[in-house]
């Protein structure tokens, strides 16, 4: 009887301290990539770690600490599970950071001091809607000309973009990396007009229009190749018999 009494007396006097079993991070209400703009609630679990009061959980973000929570008021030595939580908004310049969950264990009493146990680190990844990037909303080509003209967007994951225009058989979409171009060969008048692009992921849908108008081979143009095909060699001519006459005058 007597040692059932001091078993139950000392066991909780002498508890060990304990370290963490488990660590961890997770998103409450979430799994999988971050929408830009949103907030989040960041939860670090802790598993069956004692005693609490000597627990400190601090959150890392790129190797620095944001918060740090302790437990002071939890006198149970036994082991617990506590949590820990931390608001964010996601923005894409977040993107690919590393957040940890870092626990420090310090009974202040004999034996090892200060134990120090971290989480797999929680990379960000945030998703955003395209926008495109070139900011031009009209191009001229002469007729018979070529011209090709960029229609990239971005966003996270990477949109997908499409043209729509009247005519197609000599344009062409090409897709190089973010790139995206639309190429026409030896433009005619039904090439012109407005090509409708879109680009979409899955986070949304961005679009944008672009005129494209067909300038006729015809008088300005006509002009030019006449000033330097007839009026400079004529202007030449000029100068040069000029400058004869002074130097034989
Ligand atoms: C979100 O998660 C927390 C903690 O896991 C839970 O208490 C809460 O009920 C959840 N809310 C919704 C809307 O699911
Ligand atoms: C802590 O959580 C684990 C897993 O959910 C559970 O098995 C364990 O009993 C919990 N411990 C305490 C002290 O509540
Ligand atoms: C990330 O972007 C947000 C919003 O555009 C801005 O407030 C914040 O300062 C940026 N952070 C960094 C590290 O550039
Ligand atoms: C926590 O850290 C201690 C030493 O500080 C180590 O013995 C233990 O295995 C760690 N626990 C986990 C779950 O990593
Ligand atoms: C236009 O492109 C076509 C096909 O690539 C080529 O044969 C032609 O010479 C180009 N015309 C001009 C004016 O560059």
């Amino acid at each position: 009887m007597l040692t059932v009494l001091i078993w139950c007396f000392l066991v909780p006097m002498t508890a060990q301290s304990e370290t963490p079993d488990t660590v961890s991070i997770s998103v409450q209400n979430h799994s999988g990539p971050l929408q830009e703009g949103r907030s989040y609630t960041l939860q670090c679990d802790v598993f069956n770690v004692a005693p609490v009061a000597a627990l400190t959980v601090s959150w890392l973000w790129k190797g620095e600490m944001i918060q740090t929570q302790t437990y002071d008021d939890d006198l149970t030595k036994t082991p617990e599970n506590v949590s820990s939580t931390w608001e964010i908004t996601a923005f894409r310049n977040d993107s690919n950071d590393m957040i940890t969950c870092l626990t420090i264990l310090d009974p202040k009493q004999d034996g090892p001091s200060e134990q120090v146990n971290k989480s797999a680190a929680y990379q960000v990844i945030v998703h955003y809607a395209p926008k495109f990037t070139d900011e031009y909303d009209s191009v001229e080509v002469v007729t018979g000309g070529n011209v090709s003209f960029g229609c990239s967007a971005e966003g996270n994951p990477p949109p997908e973009v499409k043209c729509k225009y009247t005519v197609a058989i000599n344009a062409r979409e090409t897709t190089r990396g973010r790139q995206h171009t639309v190429s026409i060969t030896r433009a005619t008048s039904a090439n012109g007009g407005i090509y409708n692009c879109v680009a979409t992921n899955t986070v949304g849908t961005a679009t944008r229009q672009i005129t494209l108008t067909i300038t006729p081979l015809g008088h300005t143009t006509g002009v030019n190749y006449c000033l330097i095909l007839v009026v400079i060699p004529v202007i030449i001519i000029i100068i040069a018999s000029i400058a004869q006459k002074n130097v034989v005058g």
